[in-house]
């Protein structure tokens, strides 16, 4: 097949979402030793469920897990739990067994795929490529919990908004300051408006010194299957990883990428005080506990 036909048969619906979840979830030991990072709880939901739910709020139907030794939870989690739902049932708990049905929508497939070793976030994505049917798709990072605007779009609806629009991958952006960048993926490139980016220069973890700007790529992607060539073509980048940044940065070469700085607020949840800050803000809006926790916190002396 030709590039061009490729192209012409590219949907411009994102269908596919990767979630890279083989980490080792190092920075939350000892809390992460038998249980996937993944799984721990802002209030009452796993991380990964809130990317779920961004994902499938964003259209997106195919849930693809790179997974890893130890991930075994995830996939429980996302299948049915025939003892728990019978016991619900028995005892007449309709709005428990509603709760825990809603996880996995009947709509919803879920495929795992597993990533051997700990070789990094483009290598991850690159075990995914057989699930992705050739076309464009999502990747999203659960260690960014992402909120959109109150009352508006998810952070991934909006991402999906711009492809449907310009042609390419499109990344989430965010400004954060210049003592950050080397956490981060950095993008350059010229403002077009609208915050939105055409993205010349990507480069990962940079020092402050090396950084090309101030704007880190959020753990949101929509990439097209051009990232797969790129990939795996690429050298080992930062840390010795194969890099999704870099795979990224060769297929700027090729294809107009875009970066969004989207609406909405990010928490690093890969991170404690990130994963703190998500737990109390989260826990204020919460329906169930949010006024008590509310003044709970107000007494606190601190
Ligand atoms: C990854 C990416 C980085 C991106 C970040 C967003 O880094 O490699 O480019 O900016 O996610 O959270 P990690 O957080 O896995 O070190």
């Amino acid at each position: 097949m030709t590039h061009a036909m490729t192209h012409s048969k590219l949907s411009t619906s994102v269908q596919t979402a990767v979630f890279p979840v083989a980490g080792l979830g190092t920075r939350f030991l000892p809390a992460t030793k038998a249980a996937p990072k993944e799984m721990l709880p802002v209030v009452d939901k796993p991380l990964i469920q809130y990317a779920v739910e961004e994902a499938y709020a964003a259209g997106i139907r195919h849930m693809v897990f790179v997974t890893g030794r130890n991930k075994r939870a995830i996939e429980d989690h996302f299948d049915t739990a025939y003892e728990l739902e019978n016991e619900l049932l028995a005892n007449g708990k309709d709005d428990l067994l509603a709760l825990v049905r809603s996880v996995q929508p009947d709509d919803m497939l879920c495929s795992y795929v597993r990533q051997p070793r700990a070789l990094g976030l483009g290598h991850a994505v690159l075990c995914a490529e057989h699930l992705t049917r050739g076309q464009a798709f999502a990747v999203l990072l659960a260690d960014d919990l992402m909120l959109g605007p109150t009352g508006g779009r998810p952070v991934l609806a909006q991402m999906v908004d711009i492809f449907a629009e310009h042609a390419g991958s499109v990344l989430a952006v965010q400004e954060v300051p210049q003592d950050q960048v080397r956490r981060y993926g950095i993008v350059a490139g010229e403002d077009l408006g609208n915050r939105l980016m055409r993205v010349r220069h990507l480069v990962e973890k940079p020092s402050p010194g090396d950084a090309p700007s101030r704007m880190a790529v959020a753990g949101r992607y929509i990439l097209t299957p051009g990232i797969f060539d790129c990939i795996r073509n690429q050298p080992r980048g930062a840390q010795g990883e194969i890099q999704l940044t870099d795979g990224i940065a060769g297929l700027l070469a090729t294809e107009p990428v875009h970066a969004y700085q989207y609406l909405g607020k990010r928490f690093d949840c890969g991170s404690k005080l990130g994963f703190l800050e998500a737990t109390v803000e989260l826990a204020l809006d919460h329906p169930e506990v949010g006024e008590d926790f509310r003044r709970y916190l107000k007494q606190l002396k601190v």
